[in-house]
């Protein structure tokens, strides 16, 4: 039983968000230091961009997809007015994960780049391509505490707080996709 005063439904959803706009902050950090320590740097550089790529793919990813199968639906359902704005969410989901498709697949050229000119143009491809990612997750995340996460701690009932906290923790049990 959860109690009414100690858990709002979407605290460990808003823990992931706040990881996610402190790790895209840091990527932004890191596309720049790839571009200005050149290559004394690089291997370093290029092992902290993998870690943000990792925790994106192992964590935000099942975030989103949890966002999906459990919260869109039932905040769509009691609270009919946010419906437009998952419609959006939705949209954002898709255009992050097929970003980041690219942006891995340039990453992994860079690995395997053999001269310095080469290294240099997907260098600023990639600072080009984070840089719009970044933008988007992180407005995206902004807009969806704001908006979703918001609402349904301050609308939801007791008893649908609870159902969205078992389905979640049902999924955390599963792959516990909301850590690190
Ligand atoms: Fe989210
Ligand atoms: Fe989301």
């Amino acid at each position: 039983m959860v109690h009414k005063n100690r858990v709002g439904v979407t605290t460990s959803l808003e823990h992931c968000h706040k990881e996610v706009l402190k790790k895209s902050q840091q990527l932004l950090q890191f596309l720049v230091n790839l571009r200005y320590e050149g290559k004394v740097s690089l291997g370093r550089n290029i092992k902290s961009i993998a870690e943000i790529l990792k925790f994106f793919q192992k964590t935000l990813l099942p975030h989103m997809d949890l966002d999906e199968r459990i919260l869109f639906p039932f905040v769509a359902t009691h609270i009919p007015r946010l419906s437009p704005a998952i419609k959006i969410f939705k949209i954002d989901h898709r255009e992050f994960k097929s970003n980041l498709r690219s942006f891995i697949v340039l990453f992994e050229q860079l690995k395997n780049a053999k001269t310095e000119n080469r290294r240099f143009e997907i260098i600023e491809q990639l600072k080009e391509k984070g840089t719009y990612l970044m933008c988007l997750l992180r407005h995206h995340v902004r807009a969806e505490s704001e908006q979703i996460h918001k609402a349904a701690d301050e609308d939801l009932h007791l008893v649908e707080k609870n159902f969205i906290l078992r389905e979640i923790k049902k999924v955390c049990k599963k792959h516990d996709p909301l850590r690190n």
